[in-house]
């Protein structure tokens, strides 16, 4: 265990941690017959539990060299005539070019959305339209490992992740929406929903396969065409889908995929024939695409970043909430933008949880992606590596205590070992802004009271999480909480029945359930 300067509760003035972390310290206690207190007992495996390699085989993997835009139903050269490379984020290998779309690019996109909007999904009966939804649905699960694969290679999740989270909820949501397409007049009694036309989307790294169903699958239920644009480090899977649309046999232009960076989105935003804007990303790109469409009468929905609090009370049950604290900041190395990054641990059981995180960090597998035990993969691109580096410094320079397993991480690729930082108050940038990586900032709190104001004490407002073993406790707290989804002893739940979105600096608009998709309806 690598910590900077003492470890992290020594130095709070509280009572020292005597851990019994390593086989020697076992047989010395028990050499004594002296027996160890029940708070400090735990599992000691010494070096006798080692996984063994289990790697995902990728050799049947084939990947392009070069990716082109999928417009109209075809894949077509970029008129800039550029691309750019996308690398494995865990080999620093490059995997492909990606076409790089232009102003003109995107033009051609919208008009075949409209001319596919006007002449045929837009008028389609909502039946007909479910049944395409349903076979995409299925092609989905038919290639799920072939897509998991490709996800994890492109963007440095683990396989673990790709396989089991995102694949599953990808095929979930264009089966929930294919559900809908035909019956919206139920959905929304008596209020005549009509689709919006054509959408543009714009998704970012940390689920791109999933922020894709996100955004692809109600609009398409809704009776809408789109141009979506996937992030410019992990458009590969994005391509894929297009492959499917084809194989589904998606009527011509329904669905437009167009690759490349920041301003092939603005392209998208500005372009006076796009109904809709959906995004996910950073608030600071949420907020430049807010003016941008301010006053155009364009639809749109954000759902931007997050510094979710997740609430530990004494009567927690402490092993689960540790549990829930790993996969709440760990999950996806971090890059998730509901991640519990702010643990707030009410003081009496302060010194059990630091002491159970730092022991159950330490088991944290880093490493390999395509690994199957494999729980933190890499880091999606060196600039991310770069952030959660300089703000780590930020932290620790303002006097918060870094808290690293000793592991050792490989030597090409991007990577960060799961950490936590104590000693964190309010006013630090660790406790503020997003990391979007594998650290936690913890915090403590007195009270209910004072844990409602700690939490909702951030620009943000998209999520958090409470534990206690009190019902009663959870409604108080949930309803004081100003966040779009609260979880209550469990953590980054999802289901496409569920909306999911954000207050303040998090954005607005919600994706998943009945409110999703309204986000893709006019009324009248
Ligand atoms: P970003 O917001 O720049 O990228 C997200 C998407 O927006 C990408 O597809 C990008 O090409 C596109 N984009 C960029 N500039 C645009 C513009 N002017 N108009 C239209 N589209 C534009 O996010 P980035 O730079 O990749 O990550 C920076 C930080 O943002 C991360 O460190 C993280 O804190 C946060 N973030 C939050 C996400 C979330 O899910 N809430 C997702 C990605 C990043
Ligand atoms: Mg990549």
């Amino acid at each position: 265990m690598k910590t900077n300067k003492k470890s992290p509760t020594e130095t709070n003035g509280r009572a020292k941690l005597s851990v019994v972390s390593t086989a020697k310290a076992v047989a010395k206690t028990q050499d004594h017959r002296k027996p160890v207190p029940l708070n400090q007992r735990k599992l000691n495996f010494g070096d006798k539990w080692n996984y063994a390699p289990a790697p995902e085989d990728n050799k049947h993997i084939k990947i392009a060299p070069r990716h082109e835009l999928f417009i109209d139903g075809k894949f077509v050269e970029p008129s800039t005539g550029k691309y750019f490379d996308s690398v494995n984020p865990a080999t620093e290998e490059k995997l492909t070019e990606i076409a790089f779309a232009g102003q003109s690019d995107v033009d051609v996109a919208v008009k075949a959305a409209r001319r596919a909007y006007d002449k045929v999904w837009g008028k389609m009966p909502g039946r007909e339209r479910g049944k395409y939804l349903y076979r995409i649905a299925r092609i989905i699960q038919e290639k799920s490992r072939e897509l998991a694969i490709l996800e994890t290679m492109d963007g440095g999740k683990t396989i673990k992740e790709s396989r089991d989270v995102d694949l599953p909820l990808v095929a979930a949501h264009f089966f929930y929406h294919a559900g809908w397409a035909d019956k919206l007049q139920y959905a929304f009694p008596g209020r005549n929903p009509q689709p919006l036309g054509v959408v543009g989307q714009i998704i970012p790294w940390n689920f791109p396969l999933l922020m894709a169903a996100w955004k692809i699958a109600p609009a398409l239920a809704c009776g809408n065409t789109i141009v979506i644009k996937p992030a410019e480090t992990t458009s590969i899977t994005a391509m894929r889908l297009a492959q499917i649309f084809q194989e589904a046999e998606l009527p011509e232009g329904v669905v437009n995929i167009v690759t490349g960076a920041g301003e092939t989105g603005a392209a998208i935003v500005n372009h006076p024939d796009v109904n809709k804007i959906a995004f996910t990303g950073s608030t600071d790109v949420g907020k430049l695409i807010a003016k941008s469409v301010a006053g155009t009468g364009k639809k749109l929905t954000l759902e931007l970043g997050g510094k979710a609090a997740n609430i530990i009370f004494n009567d927690a049950p402490i092993d689960q909430a540790v549990e829930g604290i790993i996969s709440g900041i760990y999950f996806n190395q971090g890059h998730v933008c509901c991640a519990g990054s702010r643990l707030l641990v009410q003081e009496r059981v302060f010194l059990t949880v630091i002491r159970k995180l730092r022991d159950r960090i330490q088991t944290l597998r880093v490493g390999n992606p395509l690994d199957k035990n494999t729980d933190i993969g890499a880091i999606n691109s060196k600039p991310q590596l770069e952030k959660i580096r300089e703000l780590v410094q930020s932290g620790v320079d303002e006097g918060a205590e870094l808290v690293q397993p000793a592991c050792e991480l490989p030597q090409k690729g991007y990577w960060y070992p799961p950490s936590f930082l104590t000693g964190v108050t309010a006013s630090h940038r660790v406790a503020q802004e997003e990391i979007f990586g594998p650290v936690l900032s913890v915090m403590t709190f007195r009270t209910p009271e004072e844990a409602v104001e700690r939490a909702n004490n951030t620009p943000y407002g998209l999520s958090a999480g409470v534990w206690t073993d009190k019902g009663s406790k959870i409604f108080k707290i949930v309803n004081k909480l100003r966040a779009g989804v609260v979880w209550a002893n469990t953590y980054n739940k999802f289901d496409p029945t569920s909306p999911f979105g954000g207050y303040k600096e998090s954005g607005f608009g919600r994706e998943g359930g009945l409110q999703g998709l309204a986000a893709y309806l006019k009324f009248s």
